[in-house]
């Protein structure tokens, strides 16, 4: 009896590592499809990660890569990606290859636990692994096809979400860090720095955002979260300093209706950095591959 339990119990685990090592082995076949991938994190919490890796997306769209973007939400227990991008309520659609991204504006391809969910109150009440299989599985079941760049939206800080990320995708092109202006937020951003050296992914930068505001009445600028904090944090690191996105009452309303913002105010200041980012973005990726490591080594790493 004994012996019959040892042998089930290796042929489960047997099967098991089958099923891990083909998960793999097709999560490499699917990313190697996606030219860039780009992590966005933050070290605290509601700096505008989401609207940020939402925005970037629209602007890399209209920066000739139309059909060519793709998303993944990868904050399990708080997606929100596809109600600012205006794809709240859909499902996946699966075929014979894989289940189908959410088509967004411009082309752009969509994964969020949001389209896997019965309802708006349900929640995801899952432990580390869980977490990580999930993640997993977007990347591996998912038929994201051929793209240039995919960006991938984390919860805050460097738990589970962003650890999964890093070890999924080691060839990753780096991560942007997102901050407030704040001293508050630019202890976390150190954090977020650290980590990212740590697990051996290339820093891009970071972008401050909610910096500053003009005043529509007046047109005086007030620094409700203080500005230049994330300049500053980003020169005391030796890490790329990508811009600054002012708060904009807009972005938070187009975000809540379901229509990038950046599609809608062409001329806004805010749009204009998010094209400036881009123009930063992809002279790291062209100076990343030509001297590889080369910006790191500039920032300490
Ligand atoms: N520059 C901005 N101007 C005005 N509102 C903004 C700006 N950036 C983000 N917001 C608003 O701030 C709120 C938080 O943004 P968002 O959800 O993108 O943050 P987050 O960092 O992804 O949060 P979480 O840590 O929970 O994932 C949203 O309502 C969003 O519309
Ligand atoms: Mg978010």
């Amino acid at each position: 009896m004994a012996k019959q339990d040892a042998e089930k119990r290796d042929l489960e685990q047997q099967a098991r590592k089958q099923a891990y090592e083909e998960e793999q082995r097709k999560l490499k076949a699917r990313t190697s499809k996606i030219r860039h991938k780009i992590a966005v994190i933050s070290g605290k919490g509601g700096v505008g990660k989401s609207t940020v890796t939402v925005n970037l997306a629209m602007a890399f769209a209209m920066h000739g890569y139309a059909y060519s973007v793709g998303v993944l939400d990868a904050d399990i227990t708080g997606p929100c990606v596809p109600k600012i991008i205006g794809l709240h309520g859909q499902r996946l659609q699966a075929g014979p290859a894989g289940a189908f991204p959410a088509m967004g504006p411009l082309g752009i391809k969509v994964v969020s636990m949001d389209f896997l969910l019965p309802s708006d109150e349900t929640p995801v009440i899952w432990r580390g692994p869980l977490k990580m299989k999930a993640i997993s599985q977007f990347l591996s079941d998912i038929v994201w096809g051929e793209l240039e760049f995919l960006f991938i939206d984390l919860p805050p800080g460097t738990g589970d979400e962003p650890l999964s990320i890093m070890q999924l995708i080691p060839e990753m092109d780096g991560v942007v860090i997102v901050t407030i202006p704040s001293e508050v937020s630019q202890i976390v951003v150190k954090k977020a720095v650290t980590f990212s050296r740590q697990l051996n992914i290339p820093v891009i930068g970071i972008i401050e955002n909610m910096s500053g505001f003009v005043c529509p009445k007046c047109g005086a600028e007030i620094e409700i979260f203080k500005v230049g904090g994330g300049k500053k944090i980003a020169e005391d690191l030796k890490v790329p300093f990508l811009g600054r996105i002012p708060i904009d009452p807009e972005i938070c309303e187009d975000s809540d209706r379901g229509t990038p913002f950046i599609t809608e105010h062409m001329d806004s200041p805010a749009t204009k950095a998010f094209m400036e980012i881009v123009k930063k973005i992809e002279f790291f990726l062209k100076t990343e591959k030509t001297q590889p490591q080369k910006v790191m080594k500039e920032g300490g790493n």
